[in-house]
Formats: structure tokens, C-alpha cells, sequence
């Protein structure tokens, strides 16, 4: 595992695009792997600006979110679909038809979990997976569990889950309770991962999920095991926990 300490969020967001156009410029026709949160929101951002500086296209770039809640309308501003196209795909030149993400209102849930793995698989595969983490050591919407999951799959939320992303809800009681997410061992397939730590609350995660023993209930430290892992943390989560 590469880890890279930067002082703040502002860093981070430039580092971690940094790294992306880079995948881009070697490969402009790479297959992405997306997150959602407010972790990567600057990460878009300085992505915006150099596509609209004319340093990046995305002409031929692909894009597979990790996750989406279930049964929220896509253009209600919580699901994932409307954040990313605020934060990306309305802003720059990639094609509608190469984004794609879980369908969190399939009407089979069965059938559109496959249906999404069978997608990544057609696509070649993610080159570059971008990840964030939960407090309670969640990638995509993989859970703490007793065992780690393998292809994209329906999960329950946990109450800190619940409880983190209630912020941007008017109120709890109005997040949705299920997500629909790529799984353990579709994170693990892709050929390189970024991920992205910012803020005090995450500095216990961060510890036990990068130097912690691997275990499912601290998902993101399956990480460990990945030949090629670019971590980037800022000092806020990098603190050790006293
Ligand atoms: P955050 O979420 O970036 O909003 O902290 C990260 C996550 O839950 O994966």
C-alpha cells in the first residue's frame, strides 16, 4: 500500500485528480470505477477544471459507481445518480450511455445485481477504482459482516451508516434503510484503487483499516491484500487516536 499524508483537503482533492488524469492520459479510453460522499466532491471538482481547461476528455471514458440507496427517485438530490451528474458527468464531455450505476428501483433486485457485474465484465473491467470510507470501515456500502462479499449485492445499512448520512436528509427517519452496491470482490478485481481519507473522523478507521488485521468487520482492510493501493489521508485522519 502507497500511503500518501497531505496536509489538508484541498491537497487531497488536487492528489487524488492528479492521479485520475493521469489513469486518463495513459488510457483515455480507462473504465472508472466512481464513489459518492463528500470526500471526493473536490476531487470532481479540480476534474472539472481540467477538462474545462482543455488538460483532460473523458470522449471515451467509462464510469461504474460503486453504489446507490434503493427506492429513492434518481433525481431526488440524495440518490447518487443526481450527485454525480452535479459533480461530474453534467460537467465535463463524457457519454451519458458510458455512466452507469446500480438501479437501486429495479424492480428484480436479483436480477439487476448480476446484470451489473456482467457489465463491469463486459467494459474490461475497472482500471482505476476510487473509494472513500465509513466510519465504520464501509467501502462502497459493504458492511461490517462476518464474511466478505463478493459480487455487487443488496445490503442492509448500518445505524452509523444511517446515522453519517443523515446529514444531508432533513431528517433520519428519511434515509433509505437499503443500498444496492458493487461488492467486496468486484472492489478487489479492479486493477488499481485510490482511496481517499479526509477529517478527524475517520482517524480511528483509517489506523485499523490500513495497519488493523484483515477481518470482514472492518471492511476496507481487505485492502491490505491489493497489489496496487494508492491511499491518500490528510493530516486530520492521520492523527493517531489518543
Ligand atoms: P464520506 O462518505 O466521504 O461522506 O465521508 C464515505 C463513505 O461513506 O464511503
Amino acid at each position: 500500500m502507497n500511503i500518501v499524508i497531505v496536509k489538508d483537503y484541498q491537497e487531497l482533492s488536487q492528489k487524488s485528480a492528479e492521479i485520475v488524469e493521469d489513469q486518463i492520459l495513459v488510457k483515455p479510453d480507462s473504465v472508472l470505477g466512481l464513489a459518492t460522499g463528500s470526500t471526493p466532491i473536490g476531487m470532481y471538482a479540480e476534474l472539472t477544471e481540467k477538462y474545462k481547461a482543455g488538460l483532460l476528455s473523458f470522449e471515451n471514458v467509462k464510469t461504474f459507481n460503486l453504489d446507490e440507496y434503493c427506492g429513492l427517485p434518481t433525481d431526488n438530490p440524495q440518490s447518487y445518480h443526481y450527485f454525480m451528474n452535479q459533480n461530474l458527468f453534467s460537467q465535463v464531455n463524457i457519454h451519458p450511455e458510458n455512466t452507469y450505476l446500480p438501479n437501486g428501483n429495479a424492480l428484480v433486485m436479483e436480477q439487476e445485481r448480476k446484470a451489473y457485474d456482467i457489465k463491469i465484465a463486459e467494459a474490461g473491467g475497472i482500471d482505476l477504482q476510487i473509494l472513500g470510507i465509513g466510519v465504520d470501515g464501509h467501502i462502497g456500502f459493504n458492511e461490517p459482516s462476518d464474511e466478505f462479499s463478493k459480487g455487487t449485492n443488496v445490503v442492509e445499512l448500518d445505524k452509523s451508516t444511517i446515522e453519517a448520512n443523515s446529514r444531508f436528509f432533513e431528517d433520519k427517519s428519511q434515509v433509505p434503510r437499503t443500498a444496492i452496491t458493487m461488492g467486496i470482490e468486484s472492489i478487489m478485481n479492479a486493477r488499481k484503487i485510490l482511496l481517499l481519507i479526509s477529517g478527524a473522523n475517520k482517524k480511528e478507521i483509517a489506523h485499523l483499516a490500513l495497519q488493523g488485521e484483515i477481518t470482514p468487520r472492518v471492511p476496507a482492510s481487505i485492502l491490505q491484500n491489493h497489489p496496487d493501493v494508492t491511499v491518500i489521508v490528510d493530516e486530520d485522519a492521520w492523527q493517531l487516536p489518543v
